[in-house]
Order: C-alpha cells, then sequence, then structure tokens
C-alpha cells in the first residue's frame, strides 16, 4: 500500500522567517507564501531533492496547527506524507484493520489539490500521517 516519502510539515509560528532560513541560511529551494484559506493554513514548500519539507503557518482564528503551536511556541514537526497510489483502497484496508481516520473519514483535497486522508496519531505511534494519492 505504503509508496514513497512525499513531505515533513513543520509547524512554524512565522512562516516569513522560516522560509527565509530555509532559503538564506540553509540554501534551499523554496516556493512563495501561499494562503490555503481551506485548510486554515500558509503553506511554503522546500525542495530537497529526494523530498520535501512543508511549512505550516497560521491562516485564520480557526487554523487546525493553532493549538499545535500554543503546544509547541517555537513550531515542530507536525505530520509526515506518505504517497499511496489509491486512497480509497487505502482508506478500506486501514479502516478494516482498526486504524481511525481523522475527520470524516472520507478522504479530501488536500493542500496540493490531490486527495488525502489524516490517520489518527495513536494508531500510528504517536506521529500524525498523512496519506496522499500520488
Ligand atoms: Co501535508
Amino acid at each position: 500500500m505504503i509508496g514513497r516519502l512525499n513531505h515533513v510539515a513543520i509547524a512554524v509560528p512565522d512562516i516569513a522567517k522560516a522560509r527565509a532560513i530555509w532559503r538564506d541560511v540553509l540554501g534551499a529551494r523554496v516556493s512563495e507564501i501561499e494562503d490555503q484559506p481551506e485548510h486554515g493554513v500558509q503553506t511554503v514548500f522546500v525542495d530537497l531533492g529526494n523530498t520535501k519539507i512543508e511549512l505550516l503557518g497560521v491562516l485564520g482564528e480557526d487554523s487546525p496547527i493553532r493549538g499545535f503551536l500554543e503546544r509547541n511556541p517555537s513550531g515542530g514537526i507536525h505530520h509526515l506524507c506518505v504517497e499511496v497510489e489509491d486512497i480509497e483502497a487505502a482508506r478500506q484496508q486501514l479502516r478494516a484493520a482498526g486504524v481511525r481516520i481523522l475527520g470524516s473519514g472520507e478522504a479530501r483535497i488536500g493542500a496540493h489539490g490531490k486527495p488525502v486522508l489524516f490517520l489518527h496519531p495513536k494508531d500510528l505511534s504517536g506521529t500524525l500521517v498523512e496519506l496522499e494519492q500520488a
């Protein structure tokens, strides 16, 4: 079922500052800051060649990363995203195995315009895992 690591997401308190460190100090190729109003976040993608880092900043009052940043004021690793070929097949297999899926339990369109699922951290060693249809 499981494919390649697509990205590691890091929630950050100041996305412009985090972007500048990855670009200017570490010398990485970075995207522009993009608002994702339907997800309540701002994103920057850092291209590492074999995978990406997704910097996540707060957008709006109901941002899903607000609580995380209250617990981790300097930011921190928020989730891992791994590719799957068929998200619906993955969903059914996971549900049958008792792995909990966050939200409605159905795939939805993620920050890159592809169907995603988020799996409950308590079922995956304390790590929030996003599955994205490649
Ligand atoms: Co992600």
